[in-house]
């Protein structure tokens, strides 16, 4: 029995949703434990694309439990949208999703408030996706949060719901931005929570019970390592914890439960949003672009795209445990004749072999490469490790072994067959 943690190595969007969607075969329950509807995780089934924000990839898969735990921040009508438009899809939703009593609620004045601090700190901003999740993590931790546990208790709701509406009221005209209609937000919200009743439980003990009959847990990390508020390039990072840690307190199965970690990451770099990214590159961002990927799964924002960099990931590693690699989008270097790696960053007369903590020195860093012969040959008919072109191979071996964890997976396509086992 193994309960898995699955994180991203990078900066996000590494293709979690299609690995986890791969491992959950081998799993009984799904859980989010961090994040929200920032995420953005594509699983492809046949030829039906599936994009999660909020639930767990695992509700594809008719007979796996997927829970949404406590450490998730939930936007309740976005849920709903989410979860009536999976239903529209054939997917079993009722009786396959919980929701936990615990975790905190987005609301309007959340969303707003992300945007108005984005205009605000202008050139500085950080490119959040605007779904309200820096502001609802900071009441969280300010303990002035809703939680599901209010929302499905209508006076409670009520109640404080007007006190937070006309603080934030306050708040809002303070930045010229209009202030939101109690009535308005209330009714949604409440509709929301009539609707969302059924799928409210205590996952703590759901989980406790299933990890006394042997279930197989898959945790299904959102973001990346480098959005970690705790780890990540502050503050161009996201508000909660994205590494293997997040796993544990955002839904209360301890360490000692958790048999492995997971790390994914494409054979190259993506970033979305602002900060620091030293192996960005115009030659590969135009590649993949002219192919039509590396579009956000969320906002739908072009990608910004570099060489694979081995100093990153191999922090990932250690700050993850990471056991096991997936490598995403090996495809997406088929056809560049000499490939880059970041094994180091220059600053100056300063060398790096690790993620410095000054974001600005961060800023200036020169990556230092390694290059590779590419394989100049499609590699998506791939299903065995033998029949990866050698210089492929090569390439995939020198990423794992720099990073410092073991290769189990290589990615070929967005399918579920376009995948390697090794
Ligand atoms: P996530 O947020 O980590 O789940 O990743 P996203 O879904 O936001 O972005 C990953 C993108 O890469 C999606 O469009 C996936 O369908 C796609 N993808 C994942 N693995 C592969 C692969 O090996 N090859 C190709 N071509 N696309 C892939
Ligand atoms: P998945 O789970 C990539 C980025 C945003 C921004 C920063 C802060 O699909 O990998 P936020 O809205 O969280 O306050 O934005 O984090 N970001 C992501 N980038 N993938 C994600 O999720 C992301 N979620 C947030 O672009 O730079
Ligand atoms: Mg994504």
């Amino acid at each position: 029995m193994a309960n898995t943690i699955l994180v991203g190595a990078q900066w996000g969007d590494e293709g979690k949703g299609k690995i986890i969607d791969v491992l959950t075969e081998d799993s009984d329950i799904v859980v989010r434990t961090q994040g929200g509807n920032n995420a953005g995780h594509t699983v492809y089934i046949g030829k039906q694309k599936y994009v999660l924000h909020l639930v767990p990839s695992g509700i594809l898969r008719s007979t796996k439990k997927c829970i949404i735990g406590n450490g998730v921040v939930i936007d309740p009508v976005n849920l709903v949208e989410e979860i009536d438009g999976l239903i529209k899809l054939g997917i079993k939703v009722d009786g396959n999703l919980f929701v936990s009593e615990t975790a905190h609620l987005v609301l309007p004045y959340h969303r707003e408030l992300d945007a108005q601090r984005e205009i605000l700190k202008g050139k500085n901003k950080i490119g959040t996706t605007k779904r309200g999740i820096g502001p609802a993590y900071g009441d969280k931790a300010a303990r002035t949060g809703l939680r599901m546990i209010d929302l499905i208790h209508p006076e409670r709701f009520a109640e404080k719901l007007r006190q937070k509406i006309s603080e934030n009221n306050e708040v809002l005209k303070a930045f010229g931005a209009k202030p939101l209609s109690y009535k308005k937000v209330h009714n949604a919200y409440r509709a929301a929570g009539d609707r969302l009743k059924p799928f409210v439980a205590n996952t703590l003990v759901i989980l406790h019970e299933a990890s006394l009959t042997q279930a197989e847990i898959l945790f299904e990390g959102a973001q990346g390592t480098f959005l970690d508020i705790d780890h990540g390039t502050y503050p161009f990072v996201t508000s909660s914890n994205t590494t293997a840690g997040g796993a544990c307190t955002g839904s209360g199965v301890p360490p000692n439960r958790m048999d492995r970690v997971v790390g994914v990451m494409k054979a190259y770099t993506t970033r979305v949003g602002e900060g620091p990214l030293p192996t960005e590159n115009a030659e590969i961002s135009d590649l993949l672009h002219g192919l039509g990927r590396e579009f956000g799964a969320t906002t739908g924002r072009a990608r910004r795209c570099g060489w694979f960099d081995a100093v990153a990931t191999g922090q990932a590693a250690i700050v993850n445990g990471i056991d096991e690699l997936a490598v995403t989008n090996l495809d997406g270097l088929d056809t560049i004749e000499t490939i880059k790696v970041c094994v180091g960053y220059r600053d100056g007369k300063a060398r790096y072999d690790y993620v410095p903590n000054d974001i600005e020195a961060f800023a200036r860093c020169e990556p230092v490469y390694e290059e590779f012969p590419g394989w100049m040959t499609p590699t998506n008919h791939a299903r065995k490790w033998r029949e990866l072109p050698a210089k492929a191979r090569t390439y995939l071996r020198a990423i794992a072994e720099l990073t410092g964890a073991e290769l189990k997976i290589v990615s070929v396509g967005p399918a579920r067959a376009e995948t390697i086992m090794l």
